[in-house]
């Protein structure tokens, strides 16, 4: 696990744990770059395994090529600049009046410009050390970081991301389906794409979702869009998308929040660390501490988008996480044992989803086997999610040819083709400002 001593490994380890099928992991190595990290994690990880019988070994190392030789899975959650650097991503687009989060707009192309050359890099020592391995990628932004890893690993890079899960799971629940039995329409790019219908055996239940607006004003996504607004769509979006729909609310939410989420994070994540890695601590207390801290994250999981839409606290159901690791577990089940599963990933689209092209990461449902992630033809996106989809991919582009050839010029292009940065002007300060903020932006020239 790269960023091993990242804040959500024990919950890929927890499924670890919980699977007690032929053929489980036996072993995880951590690697991280911050030995205290990993001295914290461990622990956790060591208080999650006492009550389990033949728990999967760990250990812990700062040397990348001795983490991979011999891996079977890398799985890669890496955040390049740290929380410190989310802050300034987020808080240096909202100063230019444009949004300031992780994944999405200004923000979302800072941390991938940063985060690209890094992951190239591991890309290319994972194909020469551990050539036989699958790549499962959690880093952010997952599909344009997917698309970056998969110049060098081909199709053994997936990228994996909770929230098209989560969604398809709270439709189903909401129209008394077992998630199981449905097969889920879900299309776009990472965080940027839509439920359009929802089929058991043949039928499309969404309609009568869409219909009844009392329920569909009782769920997340429903409380965030509005029952109208999704009804227009006649689809449910991934809820990232509520930065499109609702900008100015979103934007002047965040600018008027007392601190952004990165900087939450930073701070929350900064008293973990030390409470976790304190010496002397009794067993279970590292634990104990995750457990607290990871909860107060759910629970604070896009606060300010549910304050602007008047949405309200999250449903107790919503804050038990389960996607994440899920799909992580699910995926290298399936294809470290032929399990065939769909699952919706973040894969090089083979033209299915047009007008893109055979290279561009997509997310769509996915057969998964021995073989790997098979994308599955999908009905075309109406024409706005085509637009979006389409204007976000050459964001993506030009962020990959920026950071393939250190050119400020293609940064800048990155930032104004952005629908969600509107001025070529606005563009150019902000690559000024991330450039002058960051070190891991010194390669633009
Ligand atoms: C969702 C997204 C992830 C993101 C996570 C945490 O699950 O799909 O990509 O990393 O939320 O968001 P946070 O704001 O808590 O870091
Ligand atoms: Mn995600």
């Amino acid at each position: 696990m790269l960023g091993g001593g990242g804040f959500r490994v024990p919950l890929v380890y927890g499924a670890l744990l919980g699977d007690r099928g032929e053929g489980r992991v036996r072993h995880v190595t951590l690697y991280d770059e911050d030995p205290g990290r990993l001295t914290a994690m461990t622990r956790v990880l060591a208080d999650q395994a006492a009550p389990v019988p033949d728990a999967p070994a760990v250990t812990a190392t700062g040397d990348l090529d001795e983490a991979l030789r011999g891996a079977d899975f890398v799985f890669s959650a890496i955040r390049v600049g740290g929380l410190d650097g989310r802050a300034a991503d987020e808080r240096i687009a909202l100063g230019h009046g444009v949004l300031g989060q992780e994944t999405v707009g200004a923000g979302g192309i800072a941390y991938g410009l940063r985060t690209v050359p890094v992951a190239r890099e591991i890309a290319r020592r994972i194909a020469r050390t551990a050539p036989d391995a699958w790549t499962i990628n959690f880093t952010n932004p997952a599909g344009l970081v997917t698309e970056a890893m998969a110049e060098e690993l081909g199709d053994r890079v997936i990228g994996i991301c909770d929230s098209p899960v989560g969604l398809g799971r709270r439709i189903a629940r909401l129209l008394g389906v077992d998630p199981r039995d449905a097969w889920i329409d879900y299309a776009g790019l990472n965080h940027l794409g839509w439920v359009r219908g929802l089929r058991v055996r043949g039928r499309d239940e969404l309609p009568r979702l869409l219909a009844d607006t009392a329920t569909l004003e009782s769920f997340e996504e429903g409380r965030l869009f509005g029952a109208d607004w999704l009804r227009s769509l006649g689809a449910v979006p991934n809820e990232y998308l509520h930065y499109y729909y609702f900008n100015r609310e979103t934007v002047r939410a965040y600018q008027e929040a007392k601190q952004t989420r990165g900087a939450f994070l930073r701070d929350q994540q900064r008293a973990f660390y030390a409470e976790a890695g304190r010496p002397g601590q009794p067993p279970g207390a590292a634990l104990a501490a995750w457990d607290r801290t990871r909860a107060e994250r759910e629970a604070t999981y896009m606060a300010e988008n549910r304050e602007a839409a008047g949405a309200g606290e999250r449903d107790a159901d919503d804050l038990e996480s389960g996607g994440y690791e899920r799909v992580a577990l699910a995926l290298m089940r399936a294809i470290a044992r032929d399990e065939r599963a769909t699952l919706i990933l973040n894969v090089r689209g083979r033209g299915l989803l047009a007008p893109l092209d055979a290279e561009a990461v997509v997310e769509v449902p996915c057969l998964v086997d021995a073989g790997g992630a098979h994308p599955i033809a999908v009905d075309p996106l109406p024409d706005h999610a085509t637009g979006l989809v389409t204007s976000v991919k050459a964001v993506e582009r030009a962020v990959l040819a920026a950071a393939a050839g250190g050119s400020r010029a293609d940064a800048v292009k990155a930032f104004a083709l952005h629908p969600l940065v509107d001025s070529v002007t606005v563009a150019r300060r902000l690559v000024e400002d991330y450039a002058a903020e960051h070190p891991g932006l010194a390669y633009l020239r």
